[in-house]
């Protein structure tokens, strides 16, 4: 039997006013994340090359996305969503790493992965950190190897992330501009998205600032399935 439930917690509100952005600078890639989260044919060859281009080309100048209040989000979701610290973490979509620092502070080790090389590129070098170069669709990494599956500002593959974690680990989905991210699935579509594939899932969702999270948590005892 699958079991599924999402808790909403309090929200941390936002100390400045949010900066408004133009909907078509977020609901195109809106659409993307929700084609690639629920159906089969939402990623492929044309797509991925598109998006590694993308991200390429918006590497040098992804620095200055960084700082404290983007961070806050993540910071929210592991402590307020229950995540136990230890263990591996693998960081989907790591990019230059900006979000990386509270992770490597929390696990024992950190896998972060990119399909972009020029941001892997661009990343600082920090003991317990791996960097890895891969499509997040088909991930480097054994069977039910991973505690904590962390998205932030980053696409949801919901097979591959359930072949990755283990019984009773946490999938992190974290937009650091809620619903005004352009990668972004709201919280009850992360979960529509992950229970299926997690064979039953509890979360809890909360906003922090500017952004928004969900945190999904497999259930102890659901035997990893292992789809390819
Ligand atoms: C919006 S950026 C977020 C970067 C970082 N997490 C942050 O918040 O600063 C999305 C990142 O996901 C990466 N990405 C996109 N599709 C991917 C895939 N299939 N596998 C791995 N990384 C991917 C991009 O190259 C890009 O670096």
């Amino acid at each position: 039997m699958t079991t599924t439930g999402l808790v909403p917690l309090p929200p941390r509100p936002p100390t400045s006013p949010r900066p408004e952005r133009a909907p078509d600078a977020y609901l195109p890639m809106q659409q993307v994340t929700e084609q690639i989260a629920f159906l089969p044919d939402g990623w492929d060859a044309e797509r991925r090359q598109k998006v590694r281009e993308l991200f390429d080309g918006l590497a040098p100048e992804w620095h200055t996305r960084g700082g404290p209040d983007r961070v806050a989000p993540t910071v929210d979701a592991l402590e307020r969503g229950g995540v136990p610290a230890g263990g591996v973490a693998l960081e989907i979509g790591s990019g230059t790493g900006l979000q990386t620092p509270p992770l490597a502070e929390r696990f024992d080790y950190v896998v972060s992965v990119d399909l972009a090389a020029a941001m892997l590129a661009l990343a600082e070098r920090r003991t317990g950190v791996g960097l890895v170069r891969a499509d997040a669709s088909r991930l480097p990494v054994g069977p039910a190897s991973a505690d904590v599956v962390v998205c932030v500002n980053a696409f949801l593959f919901p097979d591959e992330y359930a072949r990755v974690l283990r019984p009773g680990g946490r999938v992190v989905f974290v937009s650091t501009s809620g619903d005004q991210t352009p990668i972004y699935l709201a919280p009850e579509k992360v979960v529509a998205a992950l229970a299926p594939a997690l064979g039953g899932a509890h979360a809890v969702t909360s906003k922090c600032g500017h952004g928004s999270w969900t945190v999904v948590a497999r259930a102890e005892h659901g035997a990893p399935d292992c789809p390819r």
